[in-house]
C-alpha cells in the first residue's frame, strides 16, 4: 500500500496548475453511452476514478482510448453496441459514480443493471432519488441480489421534483431524459458547475436541454444523439485545495487554469479569514496570506454555497488560524473522519453531531495518520505540510482517486512529500 512521507514547515511558493474536474469527467464519459458515435473528451484528469469508469465502459462493450495531451488526457469513447448493460459490484464498490451509467443505459438500450452501492465512509449515500426519477420516467425498477435493474421500451417525459438536491441524481436523470419521448422537467435540480458542463456536452450531441445551472431543467427528448467533442471544466475542488495549501503554509501560489467563478464561496471564506486573493486576465488566481489569519465559521451547502468537498481542507486550515470556528456539515452525515486524524497531529477539535468546533491556533507536529476518503486525504496532506516534522499518511490510494499526482504538484511549489510503498 502506498503512503506519503511529508516533512512540513515550508511555505509553498510558485505556480501550480489545476487539472480537469473529475466530477465533470465521470458523467461526461457515461454520456458517451447515449450514442453509437464517437465522443471525444479533453482535459480528463489522470486520476483513478477515470480509469475505473473506463474499465466499466469497456467491460460493457464500449471501445475507449486514452491519449496524453499537454494538459490532461484525451479520452475517446465509442459505444457502438453494448454487450453487457451491467455495472458489476466489483467496480461499483470501488466508485459509487458508476451509477451514472444507469440513466444512459435505460434511455438508449431500454435496460440497465447496476450493483446497488453500499454505504461509504462519509455517509449512507442512497440512490433512491435516481430510481424514483427513472420510475417517474416510466422505467420498471426492481432490486434483486444486490442489483438494481431498470427496464422500459422507451422512457416518457415527465415532471420530477427532487426531494433532496442530488448532483449525480440530476446528472443521471438529465441523461436519461435526453432520449425520452416528450418533455421532462426536473425541479429542485442541482446547480453545481458540473451540471451545465454535462448539459453543454449533451447539447453538442444533439440533446435539447435548457436551464442547466438553475434549479429547473427542461429537457426535450430527441430520437437519437450523435458524437461530439468537448473540453471538461477545471476542477474547482482541486483549485480550492491549492488555495488552502497557500494559506495554511503562509505561502504565495499562483493557481493556473482554474475558473474563479466556480470558487466564489471558497474564496469569500478565505478572504474573510484574511487571505489576499487576486485574479489576472488569463484566469489565474493569486493567493497569499499576510500575517496571522482569523477563524471564520462555515456551513456546507449545495452550490453556490460552500462545498462539502472543501470542508475537510478548510478544517485543516482552521487549526492554523487564530480563534474558534464552528464548521457545520449539512450534506453528508459522517464527513468528519479527518478530524480524528487532525487531532493526532495536535488539532483541538470537538464534535457534536453535524458540528465541529475547531480551536486555533494549535501547534501541529508530525505523526502517523491515515486517510479515510478522498477529501479527508487532501485535508491530511495540507495539515502535514503545515506541521512540524515528519508525518506518515497511510492509505493514499484515496487521494489518487481524485487528485492528479498531488504530491508532484505540491513538491514543485516547495512541499516536501515522498510517495513510498511497502
Ligand atoms: N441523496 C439521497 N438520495 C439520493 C441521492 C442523494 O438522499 O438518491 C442525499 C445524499 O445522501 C446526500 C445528499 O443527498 O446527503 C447529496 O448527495 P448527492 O447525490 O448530491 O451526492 P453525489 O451526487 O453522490 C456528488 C459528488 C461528491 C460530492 C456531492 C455533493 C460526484 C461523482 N460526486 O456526489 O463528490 O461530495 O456530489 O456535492 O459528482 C468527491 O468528489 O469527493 C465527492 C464525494
Amino acid at each position: 500500500m502506498e503512503k506519503f512521507i511529508v516533512t512540513g514547515g515550508a511555505p509553498l511558493e510558485g505556480r501550480i496548475r489545476v487539472s480537469g474536474a473529475k466530477n465533470s469527467a465521470l458523467p461526461a464519459m457515461a454520456a458517451a453511452l447515449l450514442t453509437q458515435e464517437r465522443v471525444i473528451l479533453h482535459n480528463i484528469p489522470r486520476v483513478r476514478d477515470i480509469s475505473t469508469m473506463r474499465s466499466l465502459l469497456d467491460e460493457m462493450g464500449a471501445d475507449s482510448s486514452l491519449t496524453h495531451e499537454d494538459h490532461g488526457n484525451r479520452v475517446e469513447i465509442e459505444a457502438r453496441k453494448l454487450l453487457h448493460p451491467l455495472a458489476p459490484y466489483e467496480l461499483v464498490k470501488q466508485m459509487r459514480a458508476s451509477v451514472l451509467v444507469l440513466g444512459p443505459l435505460v434511455s438508449r438500450f431500454g435496460q440497465g443493471r447496476v450493483s446497488l452501492p453500499g454505504g461509504c465512509a462519509i455517509g449512507a449515500r442512497p440512490i433512491n432519488l435516481h430510481l424514483k426519477g427513472l420510475e417517474a420516467l416510466g422505467a420498471a425498477v426492481k432490486l434483486e441480489h444486490g442489483y438494481v435493474e431498470a427496464r422500459t421500451a422507451r422512457l416518457a417525459g415527465t415532471t420530477f421534483c427532487f426531494d433532496t438536491i442530488s448532483v449525480t441524481g440530476t446528472e443521471n436523470l438529465m441523461m436519461a431524459a435526453t432520449l425520452a419521448d416528450g418533455v421532462t422537467i426536473l425541479e429542485n435540480a442541482a446547480r453545481e458547475p458540473e451540471i451545465p458542463d454535462l448539459a453543454e456536452l449533451l447539447n453538442k450531441m444533439g440533446a435539447s436541454i435548457e436551464g442547466a445551472g438553475t434549479d429547473t431543467l427542461r429537457i426535450r427528448g430527441v430520437a437519437h444523439l450523435h458524437g461530439a467533442e468537448h473540453t471538461i471544466i477545471p476542477d474547482r475542488v482541486e483549485a480550492g485545495t491549492f488555495l488552502v495549501a497557500a494559506t495554511i503554509t503562509g505561502g504565495h501560489l499562483i493557481i493556473e487554469g482554474a475558473d474563479p467563478a466556480h470558487l466564489a464561496a471558497t474564496i469569500a471564506k478565505l478572504k474573510e479569514c484574511g487571505a489576499v486573493v487576486d485574479f489576472d486576465k488569463s484566469g489565474s488566481i493569486e493567493v497569499t496570506s499576510p500575517g496571522a489569519l482569523q477563524s471564520a465559521d462555515v456551513t456546507t451547502q449545495e452550490y453556490p454555497g460552500f462545498p462539502t468537498d472543501m470542508q475537510a481542507q478548510y478544517m485543516a486550515l482552521m487549526t492554523q488560524v487564530v480563534g474558534t470556528s464552528v464548521i457545520t456539515e449539512t450534506i453528508f452525515e459522517n464527513r468528519f473522519l479527518h478530524a480524528f486524524e487532525l487531532m493526532r497531529l495536535g488539532a483541538d477539535i470537538t464534535m457534536e453531531g453535524c458540528r465541529a468546533v475547531v480551536r486555533g491556533k494549535t501547534r501541529l507536529t508530525g505523526a502517523k495518520i491515515q486517510a479515510s476518503d478522498l477529501r479527508a486525504s487532501a485535508s491530511l496532506v495540507l495539515a502535514a505540510v503545515a506541521a512540524e516534522g515528519e508525518t506518515l499518511i497511510d492509505r493514499v490510494y484515496h487521494i489518487d482517486r481524485g487528485y492528479e499526482r498531488i504530491e508532484e504538484k505540491l513538491v514543485r511549489v516547495g512541499a516536501k512529500i515522498r510517495r513510498i510503498s511497502d
